[in-house]
């Protein structure tokens, strides 16, 4: 099969750790990859497809680029569409849907150009076979893309079905889980799970970095929810491939070969490992600790990983050697601080639910002096909306990342914690460090 081109979209942000994990999986160097807003675009082959999706953990699909070109109306995207061999990649007893996005586009109506879409595919397999295809908007075998910018129109088709982020262990969700891409960004922004990756114009150090858990570097999420970093960081230390447990849009694509994707499963099992690092999470409710506990096991990674209750004011740290912290805490609309500092807030409040804060100021400033007082030489990685986070926590970040929480514009801050590192004077408004 002739070279591909492939795009694989992610979360904005990201863009860079996913190149780097493109060029890992696909063993491409990074010359052959391009990083775009929004994605990485690559020329690879079917197999070169199968295998991000069965290993990426930071791109939300994979999709195959069948046109690309200028656009001034619905039927410039129709003749696009209309030129695809569709009949090459599926066929007409098959049911398919057409999704679109778009940048700037000058159209009216994108329902219609998606539409058009539609029709062009309806059409081709009428005129090439006599029938064509249903749709099917709730479970369609094929999904169609389009992308709309300003000027060109591209058509995608998509391997991968259910977004990447569906790793196919979850059932137990708790109230605000992260999505497992985003947990996975925050491992490889941490340096954790990949070496720190020098950013456009930075001088790249003298010695490359190494990824924390090469060197065995422990990972603790002290308000792990339904367990998402922690789990994520516990494949990423036994070498699970995410997409082992789930099945692929590409599976019902004509090119699919049963065998060569059984092959490419084998050889991903076969790459598992002890774990490489020691993962903890905790959790002051026990409620979350049982689902993050039975997530691990559907995940295969109850034994690798260390889960207890506890309030995250109150945790020692579990290891003796300082590690990596990464958290997601409590915060915003859902806000559900609980234990020490939110008992301490309902009691003046008079509030009747035990354990609600609403602004979590006095959560995050007991958070800071207890990682003061008890985790000097770990570096924390704290994920928030809340650009004025160090200021309350009167901390010194020493790095911040932008992330994108879904729609939510997010950075995670890093804390170098040592004792005595609380700021002298807070002052919010200060400048950043050079990130
Ligand atoms: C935003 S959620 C984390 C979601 C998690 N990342 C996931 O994917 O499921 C915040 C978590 O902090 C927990 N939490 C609230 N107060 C806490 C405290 N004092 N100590 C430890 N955990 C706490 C909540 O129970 C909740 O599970």
């Amino acid at each position: 099969m002739n070279a591909l081109t492939l795009f694989v979209p992610c979360a904005a942000g990201v863009e860079a750790f996913l190149a780097h994990e493109v060029a890992q999986i696909t063993g491409l160097p990074a010359r052959d990859l391009q990083t775009l807003r929004g994605g990485v675009l690559l020329q690879g082959s079917w197999r070169a497809a199968m295998q991000l999706n069965l290993h990426s953990r930071l791109g939300m699909r994979v999709l195959i680029q069948l046109a690309h070109q200028p656009y001034t109306s619905e039927d410039d995207i129709y003749q696009a569409a209309s030129a695809v061999a569709w009949e090459m990649w599926f066929t007409p007893k098959q049911t398919f849907r057409v999704d679109f996005t778009a940048q700037h586009s000058p159209l009216k109506s994108l329902n219609f150009a998606a539409l058009r879409v539609k029709d062009a595919i309806a059409d081709r397999f009428r005129e090439k076979a006599g029938v064509r295809p249903d749709v099917d908007t709730q479970h369609p075998h094929v999904r169609v893309h389009l992308h709309l910018s300003e000027t060109f129109a591209s058509i995608y088709l998509d391997t991968s079905g259910d977004p990447l982020f569906k790793r196919g262990w979850r059932t137990d969700k708790g109230d605000a889980p992260l999505k497992e891409t985003l947990a996975a960004a925050m491992l490889a922004a941490s340096g954790w799970s990949m070496p720190h990756l020098t950013a456009p114009g930075e001088t790249p150090p003298a010695t490359p970095s190494v990824a924390g858990v090469e060197q065995g570097v422990a990972l603790y999420d002290p308000c792990c929810g339904s367990g998402t970093i922690a789990i994520e960081a516990a494949q990423i230390a036994c070498r699970i491939a995410p997409g082992l447990q789930r099945r692929f849009g590409f599976e019902h694509l004509r090119m699919y070969d049963a065998h060569v994707w059984r092959q490419l499963q084998d050889e991903a099992r076969a790459q598992q490992c002890p774990p490489r690092a020691a993962v903890h999470g905790s959790d002051v409710a026990f409620r979350m600790v049982d689902f993050a506990q039975r997530n691990a096991e559907r995940a295969g990674v109850a034994k690798a990983l260390n889960l207890r209750g506890g309030d995250a004011l109150q945790r020692m740290p579990p290891t003796d050697v300082p590690g990596i912290m990464l958290v997601n805490p409590p915060y915003g609309e859902r806000i559900e601080a609980a234990g020490v500092a939110g008992a301490a807030s309902l009691a003046r409040s008079g509030a009747r639910e035990v354990g609600q804060v609403e602004d979590g100021g006095e959560f995050f400033s007991q958070l800071a002096s207890h990682w003061k007082k008890n985790y000097a030489g770990w570096r924390a990685w704290v994920l928030t909306p809340d650009l004025k986070l160090p200021g309350r926590m009167r901390l010194k970040e020493s790095r911040r990342v932008p992330m994108w929480n879904g729609p939510i514009e997010c950075r995670m801050f890093r804390f170098d914690l040592q004792a005595g590192s609380l700021r002298k004077t807070a002052s919010v408004g200060d400048p950043p460090p050079a990130a």
